[in-house]
């Protein structure tokens, strides 16, 4: 069945828990596709998994449309959210609702995240009142990590708590459909959840989020040396791959491959008359 706003927010009322993952490209849409996750996010976090870049604020609306298409393509039944990326939308409102509609028509998502709260809900009205659902993304918002000062668990004083919770409520008033909530207390997770209408998604914001999300290079393991308190490790695929690149590079290197069941063959008459 295909998931929509709809469902998911139907998810949050009948207390079922909502799935995201990330996916950048068609194969790994396709396969998170045919588990039954409801949502594939294609995060921005791209800039760092796949492009290389130390963080994600290099990002560009065209890196974005480029795998975003990608996962379309692959996602059946997947509810496709595309996250904007850094200065897509921070500039004006009318560049955050242009670039949403670019990442629906030309991408093909079915909805957009952004990072902030109250000094985005203007855009984040804005952007729905396009017939665009918007994600909005509190807490730990990757895009700020200049001005935070680092990668840092957020809302941990009464203020920022507040500033949080406050934060949540003005995102979901503008018209957000579900907020992802990055690296927050998790009791501060469920105060939040509680209040709100529509469903949390954590990451690293613990239990009572109505959803979770994961980078699913993370939660495979393919950077064995990278993994945050969060994460939880559901396949060492990143050893495995390497383990069969090694055999791959042993087999060729010793003639083992290709086979002959890996060998096209040819009549000996034909060949005879090559020579
Ligand atoms: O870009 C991303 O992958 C994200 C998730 C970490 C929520 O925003």
């Amino acid at each position: 069945m295909k998931n929509t706003v709809i469902t998911v927010q139907n998810a949050k009322e009948s207390k079922e828990k909502v799935t995201m993952l990330t996916a950048y490209d068609y194969s790994m849409a396709k396969l998170i596709d045919e588990a039954g996750i409801n949502m594939i996010l294609v995060g921005d976090s791209l800039g760092m998994v796949m492009l290389g870049y130390e963080d994600t604020l290099s990002v560009t609306m065209e890196d974005m449309l480029h795998h975003t298409k990608a996962v379309a393509r692959g996602a059946k039944d997947a509810l496709v959210v595309a996250d904007m990326p850094f200065m897509s939308y921070q500039t004006s409102v009318y560049d955050a609702v242009c670039n949403a509609g670019r990442l629906i028509k030309e991408g093909r998502a079915q909805a957009v995240k952004l990072e902030g709260g109250r000094e985005f809900a203007d855009h984040i009205r804005a952007i729905t009142d396009a017939s665009i659902p918007v994600v909005a993304h509190l807490g730990l918002t990757p895009q700020s990590l200049n001005a935070f000062g680092g990668f840092k668990v957020q809302g941990k004083s009464v203020e920022t708590a507040r500033r949080l919770v406050e934060d949540a409520q003005i995102v979901q008033d503008a018209g957000a459909f579900a907020v992802v909530l990055e690296c927050v207390p998790a009791k501060v997770a469920e105060l939040i959840t509680e209040k709100l209408r529509i469903p949390t998604i954590g990451i690293g914001a613990g239990p009572a989020c109505d959803g979770q999300v994961l980078v699913y290079q993370d939660m495979l393991s393919m950077f064995g040396d990278f993994k945050p308190k969060f994460v939880k490790r559901y396949g060492e695929i990143g050893m495995m791959m390497k383990d069969a690149f090694r055999k791959y590079k042993e087999e060729v290197e010793s003639g083992a491959f290709p086979a002959p069941e890996h060998t096209f063959k040819i009549e000996d008459d034909v060949i005879e008359k090559l020579y």
